[in-house]
């Protein structure tokens, strides 16, 4: 392995262990309790284990965590009355809802009605706008994308200046993760599934973001020597040998494009540790801006 491993477990432990410093202080300086509130419709698998493996870590760190599930047939009115109440809940300063809905849901209409400072998934129409625009500060960035800035710079990697290639146009990962590399004085271009010479445009990149959901797509002659690499992606697939019968995998062939990299994140391992250790940061800074008064300046 020529490339330096970007170890997100252990870089997210760190971070996880300063919050939960950070929450007791709060705890003794003000007498409150950061909360998450999280919101699951419905019985998807994939998404039931994501919001345990968050409760958890929520807990671990003294935030207090407050479940909430509602079945896959649940109504647009009662996922937003329960998203209306927990906005109206005090003991409650982040509310996450876990997405995808199921197909019936309007999820734009869902986000948009998490109060701005309660925002902690940054998914908020006003959240992302301002995200996006010059001068303009978002109450909370998107905890993925974000993650993976973090390892970046965590990495030692020179975003300005650098040419960034993000594969992948999510709301969730893609868009936002470009938007956070323009800030940091990238030259970002965003490739998607109708993006020509894909291996060629990513070849460019000084730093490669794969986020498009399909395993082990980026080969090693797609990336340039020494570019940094972040694999946001996790994908399940068959593998009779292993003892499970399947195997996780990130967008990146990573034993082959280890031998060509600067840097890479492993996945597992690498971005999904820190996307929870961003959240709970998040869930942290909603409690802070409630205790500090900051909330009025911004919303
Ligand atoms: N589904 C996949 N990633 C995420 C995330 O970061 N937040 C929420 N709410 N849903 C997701």
């Amino acid at each position: 392995m020529t490339a330096k491993l970007i170890d997100g477990t252990a870089i997210a432990a760190q971070i996880r262990d300063q919050i939960a410093v950070d929450v007791q202080k709060m705890q003794t300086e003000y007498g409150v309790v950061p909360g998450l509130a999280t919101v699951l419709v419905g019985d998807n698998p994939a998404s039931q284990s994501y919001v345990r493996m968050k409760r958890k870590a929520c807990e671990k760190a003294g935030i207090a965590s407050f479940p909430n599930e509602l079945p896959a047939d649940a109504t647009q009115a009662q996922v937003e009355a329960l998203v209306q109440q927990l906005n109206d809940d005090p003991k409650v300063h982040g509310i996450l809802v876990q997405l995808p809905l199921p197909k019936h849901l309007n999820e734009e209409k869902v986000l948009g009605l998490i109060s701005l400072h309660k925002d902690v998934d940054g998914f908020h129409p006003l959240n992302i706008g301002r995200l996006a625009m010059k001068g303009r500060e978002p109450l909370f960035i998107p905890c993925t994308p974000h993650g993976a800035i973090v390892l970046l710079e965590e990495a030692g990697a020179k975003i300005d200046g650098a040419n960034a290639v993000v594969l992948g146009r999510s709301n969730i990962v893609g868009l936002p993760a470009a938007l956070l590399l323009i800030h940091r004085n990238a030259t970002v271009t965003v490739c998607h599934s109708k993006t020509k010479n894909l291996p060629e445009v990513c070849r460019q990149a000084d730093i490669l973001i794969a986020a498009v959901g399909r395993a082990e797509m980026v080969r090693a002659d797609w990336v340039k020597p020494g570019a940094y690499v972040i694999d946001v992606g996790s994908n399940r697939i068959n593998d009779p040998s292993a003892e499970k019968g399947y195997r996780w995998a990130g967008d990146v062939a990573f034993d082959e494009v280890k031998e060509v990299a600067g840097a890479i994140t492993p996945s597992p391992g690498g971005v999904g540790p820190m996307t929870i250790a961003m959240l709970l940061k998040n869930t942290l800074r909603g409690a802070e801006l409630v205790v500090t008064g900051r909330v009025k300046d911004l919303i």
